[in-house]
């Protein structure tokens, strides 16, 4: 045999005795706890997360995670020689559960759509120059803010120890849905006769703060619930935007996207405070600058004529347009008063922006 290291030379001797039928087998018998175990499907959505959870100890999720540090699966045996990795830093439960991440994770993935296929692009007609030019600016900014919200969980997600694998595979299909938005919204910039208007330097200050922030939660209830909890009430009211059944379907199927990414934001914020009462003026003042940032980012000049612009129906029309980027506004205050207020945070005499846009 050539010149191979001693780990090659082991991994030759077991397949000679294994060749020889000197078999091992112990694994065989390894984690008899775990063994009979019969998943089955509860309805009609297939077998889920929490279908496989319902079996035997497979659904007991530990306060804090596997102390052996390796990539061992939830409910297996995990030899003692197995090495630690290191490197999973987000051990508690805490720190990353939500109760509704396993049903989320599975929503995510039966949801899935393809901006290349789902979005009737031949549906496209030309519009005046002041429309197409707006709507290819909001478009050039919701592409830009969508690149934080899937750096934020890529960021996160290889420090989350492995038995909250549901959080791990949630966050993986967010990061999914963040790159079909990004590209969605570029796509649309380019698909109608106009291309990417201009970055938005006030923009970045909010996404700064989210990228730089100093632990999960607290970059979580910045993104999930402030940055994306404005972008969902955005796109549910995205017929004010839309120019042609191309627009709305696009932000039909981003809202549904970003309902999910709130809905575990605002679920494990909850999760957290209840556990961790102690840290909520940290949540609050983040939010704090979170508000502001954000407060800026939507009234910057490109976003904010633009928006008018389209809502309005024009150039002519943009007193009418930001009466109901008004109203827009005042429903984004709500609806993330609201969120923080299920999480367990009360912010509505605190918040350091306006409830609503001066006249
Ligand atoms: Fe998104
Ligand atoms: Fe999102």
């Amino acid at each position: 045999m050539g010149n191979f290291s001693s780990e090659v030379e082991k991994a030759f001797d077991n397949l000679s005795e294994i060749r020889r039928g000197k078999l091992d087998l112990r694994w065989m018998y390894a984690n008899p706890s775990g063994w009979n175990s019969r998943a089955r499907p509860r309805d009609e959505r297939g077998l889920t997360l929490e279908d496989v959870n319902a079996v035997g100890t497979y659904g007991v999720v530990p306060e804090r995670g596997g102390t052996h540090g390796s990539m061992a699966p939830r409910g297996c045996e995990v030899p003692p020689q197995t090495p630690s990795l290191g490197c999973y830093d987000l051990n508690d439960k805490s720190l990353v559960w939500a109760d509704n991440v396993a049903k989320l994770y599975e929503e995510a993935v039966a949801r899935q759509w393809s901006s290349a296929r789902d979005v009737p692009w031949g549906e496209l007609t030309p519009q005046p120059e002041d429309l197409e030019r707006a709507m290819c600016q909001v478009c050039t900014n919701l592409s830009e803010v969508e690149f934080i919200a899937g750096d934020m969980p890529a960021k996160w997600l290889w420090h989350i120890n492995h038995d909250f694998h549901e959080v791990k595979c949630f966050l993986a299909t967010q990061i999914m849905d963040e790159a079909r938005h990004l590209e969605v919204f570029r796509k649309r910039a380019l698909a109608n006769g106009g291309g990417l208007l201009a970055a938005s330097p006030g923009s970045e200050e909010l996404l700064r703060l989210i990228i730089e922030a100093p632990d999960y939660t607290v970059a979580s209830a910045l993104m999930h619930i402030l940055g994306e909890g404005f972008v969902l009430t955005l796109f549910r009211n995205g017929e004010m935007f839309a120019l042609t059944p191309v627009e709305k379907k696009i932000f039909r199927l981003c809202m549904q996207d970003e309902a999910r990414h709130v809905a575990y934001g605002t679920m494990h914020l909850k999760y957290f405070l209840e556990r961790h009462p102690e840290r909520e003026g940290e949540i609050h003042e983040i939010l704090r600058q979170g508000e502001e940032a954000t407060f800026s980012l939507n009234l910057n000049r490109e976003n904010a004529e633009a928006r008018a612009i389209l809502a309005g129906g024009g150039l002519d029309h943009i007193e009418e347009g930001i009466e109901k980027v008004r109203y827009l506004f005042m429903k984004q205050i709500q609806e993330y008063l609201h969120r923080l207020k299920v999480a367990g945070i009360d912010r509505s005499s605190r918040l350091a922006i306006p409830v609503e846009l001066p006249l």
